[in-house]
């Protein structure tokens, strides 16, 4: 299929302080937190997912979730979203005053049990009730479908059941859907398939794809998503993140090389480059360890290394 670049607009949602911090194995300073959200406010990034509602006891690197939220400078231009498991932690959001909520759901069952103590059926009932709480506040919700692409414990999970559970979450009255490869299994075949499917069953609710790289398919799995339709990815700061849930689970796709593959391919994606890289360089020092995100390394193919002495001497 030709993909198409004229004046496409991609959209792109940063997840690196939310999937990327809450499996850390150190637990990131409150103030180093809100000083990064700060920072990519003005990258014009589309979306922030700044911290997870979930219990302190399941993820304590968000410990700081309310802090967090109530301690960062909004931007207008940016949605800043956090990750909700239950009617609990959509109280505590409201508070906080979040423009997105982000409702996560495993269609693997066995994820959904380890990850959330709940059956699917159990985590709907949750969202129904989350839906009631938010009648008449402007919050939106964003519904996952997490192991949409494959469970990391029953392994493929069929297209009808990814289908099945947008349909819930259109039925609940949720804004729009995230697909979310949470272990890193996502081919770009597949993401063809599923991407056109949930399109044409489901025109009208907007699509967000969300892939981890652990097996090196991240970005090959973008542009089979933009080539089958969709335009808003998200993606994590220097390629950090992973569901302490799922075994072995590594990165998301890093943000700044994703940014630096679409703008080189001719895509509008609104956000600032350089100014991204030059937080991502700031990450290895925060967390304490190197990030797995290529261009801050490499630098950007524009970036080109001095001419070789024998080269420029030829040239006299
Ligand atoms: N925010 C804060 N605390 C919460 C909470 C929330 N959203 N939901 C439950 N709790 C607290 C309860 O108050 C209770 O506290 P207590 O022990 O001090 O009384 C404790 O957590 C257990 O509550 P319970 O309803 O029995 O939950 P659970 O132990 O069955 O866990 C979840 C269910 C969903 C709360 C938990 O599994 C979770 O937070 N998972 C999130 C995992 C995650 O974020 N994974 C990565 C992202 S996909
Ligand atoms: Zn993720």
């Amino acid at each position: 299929m030709a993909i198409t670049t004229a004046e496409k607009r991609i959209y792109v949602n940063d997840v690196a302080v939310r999937d990327g911090f809450q499996s850390e194995p150190n637990f990131v300073p409150t103030d180093k937190k809100i000083a990064l959200i700060n920072r990519l406010s003005k990258t014009g990034l589309a979306k922030i997912e700044v911290t997870s509602f979930v219990s302190p006891k399941a993820i304590p690197n968000l410990r700081d979730a309310q802090e967090v939220m109530q301690g960062i400078t909004r931007s207008a231009d940016v949605t800043y979203v956090a990750l909700v498991p239950n009617e609990r932690g959509c109280e505590r959001a409201i508070e906080c005053n979040v423009d997105e909520i982000n409702l996560v759901m495993s269609i693997g069952e066995t994820h959904n049990l380890a990850n959330m103590r709940m059956t699917c059926e159990q985590s709907l009932e949750q969202f129904r009730r989350v839906i009631t709480l938010l009648r008449g506040s402007n919050i939106r919700v964003n519904g996952t479908v997490a192991t949409a692409f494959g469970c990391p414990f029953e392994g493929d999970q069929p297209l009808y059941r990814v289908l099945w559970a947008v349909e819930q979450y259109a039925a609940i009255g949720m804004h729009s859907v995230t697909l979310a490869d949470t272990s890193g299994m996502a081919h770009p075949a597949q993401v063809s398939r599923f991407s056109e499917a949930y399109q044409t069953a489901f025109p009208k609710l907007p699509a967000t794809l969300h892939f981890h790289n652990t097996r090196g398919m991240g970005l090959a799995n973008v542009m089979a998503g933009i080539a089958a339709g969709i335009n808003s990815f998200d993606a994590s700061l220097g390629g950090i993140g992973g569901c302490p849930y799922a075994p072995g689970a590594t990165g998301n796709i890093c943000t700044e090389d994703m940014v630096h593959m679409l703008q080189s391919s001719g895509y509008d994606t609104g956000v600032d480059l350089d100014q991204l890289l030059t937080i991502a360089r700031d990450l290895p020092d925060i967390l304490g360890h190197d990030v797995p995100g290529h261009i801050i390394k490499a630098g950007k193919r524009t970036d080109l290394a001095p001419m070789p002495v024998t080269a420029s001497q030829a040239t006299h």
